[in-house]
Order: structure tokens, then sequence, then C-alpha cells
């Protein structure tokens, strides 16, 4: 019977237990996405993690949609994440860096010279973002041309490299959840595109397999991970096919020989249930997991590894703190994406 302590061969990797930590944005880089020196001091406090993945981060300027997250495109920012790798596999552990571009999600706040987000098509998201000057309504998206979508794609695969031979990270994990571009382009209501890649099913999905072939031919395909958050509510997510969207995806991604399938389930929908028996290779189970839940799904075989988000946040230690059954931190959500190291580097450890 699988245990949330038993190794897990990942690719190449032996990972040490199946206790993911899942990506979170914590909004400590400074404007031109450049990591400060902490950020190694974080990951490596979360190193006895089977896998950590980062925090999403930014692969061109029109990727940005949050107040200091961090890049993977310039010479500085490739420099300020080396760290990161080295320090957490001074203690043992493994690291995938999440690539991600935020579409119509960002606003010309974050963007070069105020510019226009772009997304599929023209459609806005309803609802708003953070800014340091207060919250602001979504705006109304640019369409991607055909060739910017194609240079879209390019973009990740360069990020990959960068992030896997310049900044020595173990993977990367495609961020295809929480509403952002890939997901945008997957949306029926969103992507009302003409050319291959709006329109049939088919066509919609065209964008994330292309830009995870695109990713696995720069660094490999077991290198290469990809996270889904089917029909989840947050961001003006609407998929109404999305009952036969995520098998499709599933069944092509059969093929690929990626490292993994990350599935947040969000809203408890049965999306595992629904997904997990289609996929032949390591599948991560995600959000709203315990340690009993998480252990109840290992056993029953219903995933191969578990990603807990919240909780590895506030708990640096979390295997060890399952492991004892001892009492979890609780998370200071006033510290999430605030900038310094308080909230950040400061939960304590047992002991
Ligand atoms: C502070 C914070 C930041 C997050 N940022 C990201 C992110 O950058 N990329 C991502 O895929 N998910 C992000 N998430 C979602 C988590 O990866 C995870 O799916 C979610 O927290 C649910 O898991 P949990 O119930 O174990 O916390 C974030 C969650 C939190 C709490």
């Amino acid at each position: 019977m699988t245990t949330l302590f038993d190794p897990l061969k990942l690719g190449k990797l032996e990972l040490s237990n199946r206790l993911m930590m899942a990506p979170m944005t914590r909004s400590r880089a400074n404007d031109v996405g450049v990591q400060p020196d902490y950020v190694a001091e974080y990951y490596a406090q979360r190193a006895s993690a089977g896998l950590i993945v980062t925090e999403a981060t930014n692969v061109s300027p029109m990727a940005k949609g949050y107040v200091r997250t961090p890049g993977i495109y310039t010479d500085e920012q490739i420099a300020s994440w080396r760290s990161v790798p080295e320090a957490v596999h001074a203690k043992g552990g493994k690291i995938f860096m999440q690539l991600f571009h935020t579409g119509r999600i960002a606003l010309p706040d974050f963007l070069p010279n105020h510019a226009q987000p772009v997304s599929a098509s023209n459609v806005r998201a309803k609802g708003q973002n953070y800014t340091d000057e207060g919250m602001k309504d979504f705006v109304e998206p640019r369409a991607l041309t055909t060739e910017e979508v194609k240079q879209t794609i390019q973009d990740f695969a360069t990020a990959a490299k960068n992030a896997v031979e310049q900044a020595g990270f173990d993977g990367v994990e495609l961020h295809a959840a929480s509403g952002y571009l890939v997901q945008q382009f997957l949306m029926k209501p969103v992507n009302l595109r003409t050319d291959e890649y709006g329109g049939s099913l088919e066509n919609r999905a065209r964008f994330v397999l292309e830009i995870l072939d695109a990713m696995s031919a720069a660094v490999g395909a077991e290198k290469v991970g990809v996270k889904f958050s089917p029909a989840m509510p947050f961001n003006d997510i609407q998929e109404p096919d999305a009952d036969d969207m995520y098998p499709y995806l599933i069944a092509q991604l059969n093929h690929k020989g990626l490292a993994y399938v990350h599935v947040g389930d969000h809203a408890n929908a049965g999306w595992h249930e629904k997904l997990r028996p289609l996929y032949g290779g390591l599948y991560v189970a995600g959000a709203n997991f315990t340690q009993e839940r998480g252990a109840e799904y290992l056993a029953a075989n219903k995933a191969d590894a578990i990603a807990y988000g919240v909780k590895f946040l506030a708990n640096p230690d979390l295997p060890e703190r399952f492991r004892q059954n001892a009492p979890l931190n609780e998370p200071d959500f006033s510290t999430f994406y605030s900038p310094g190291t308080k909230g950040y580097t400061d939960y304590p450890a047992l002991g």
C-alpha cells in the first residue's frame, strides 16, 4: 500500500516522498522580476518535500499579471534564480520552476509602456486584480495574431531552457490552470479565434499541446510537468465543455512522456476520479488535501503524489510534521504577497 512517505521515480529523479509543494506566488521580486537573495532560504527550508514547484514565473514582459512576480527571460532574472536550486539540492531536495503567462488577467499597470493585455480573443474577464494602488477592473484584451501565438509558444520553450540549463532547475511545470493565458485558449466563450488555435475543441487545445511539445523539445519531456484546474471558480473561468476537453487533453498527453500531470480540483468536483484513470503517467492530485485525505488517495491508487499549498507555505517541515502527527503552524494570510521576509522565511520548524 503506497503512503505519503514512499519514494517516487519521476523521470530520472528519485523523489524522497510523495508530497509536492504546490506552486505559490509570493510576490517578493523587484519591479524587473529579479528575486532577492532570501528566496533561496525560503525554498531550501522546504527541501524535504519530494518535489517543490516554484511560484509562477513570467516567460516574457507581456506575461506579467501581478505585482513583484519574478521572470526567467532576462540574464539578471536568470542569475537571481541560480541560488534557489543550488540551496534546495544542497539539502537533498528537487525543484521544478512553474512557467506562466497571465494573458487577459494582466493589467496595463504591469506591462511595458502600459500595453493592452493579450489573450486568445478580445473577451474581457469579469472581476478585478490587485495593484499597489488598490483593486482595478480587468480590461479588454487584444487577440494575439497567429504569428504572436507561435512566438509565445517559443517564449515558453526558451523560458524552460533558461530555467533548466542556465538556472539549474530539475524541470519545469507549465501553468495551464487558474484562468491564465493557456486556459484562456481552452475556454470556449473566451477563445473566439478563427485560425487553427480556435473554434473546435481540438483547435482550442492546440496551444497547450504545442507549448508542451516545444518545452519538451527544449529540455526533455521527462523534465516537463503541467498543471490544470478544470472549471475552477477563479478569474472568470468558463468551461462549458470541460467534461469533454480535459479527457481529450489527458488522452493526448498519454503519448507525450511528461514528468507528471498535476490537477487542482479546487471545488471538489470529482475531477481526480474522472481524470486519474485516463492517464498512464504520474498523476499529482492537488487542492484541499489534508494528511488523511492524501494518505487515502495514495493507498487507493487515486494519485501518485499529493500537492500541498498553504500547508507547505506555513510549515517548512511539513513531511516531518505529518510523520509525527505534529500540530501545524497557522498561515498568516496578510503576508502571502507582501514584500520582505516576514511571513516568508520565519515560519518555525519543529523543535
Ligand atoms: C499564496 C498562494 C499563491 C498561489 N500561487 C499559485 C501559482 O503561482 N501557481 C499555481 O499554479 N497555483 C497557485 N496557487 C494555488 C496552489 O498551487 C494550490 O493549488 C492551492 O493553494 C490549493 O492547494 P491547498 O488547498 O493545498 O492550499 C496559489 C495558492 C496560494 C495560497
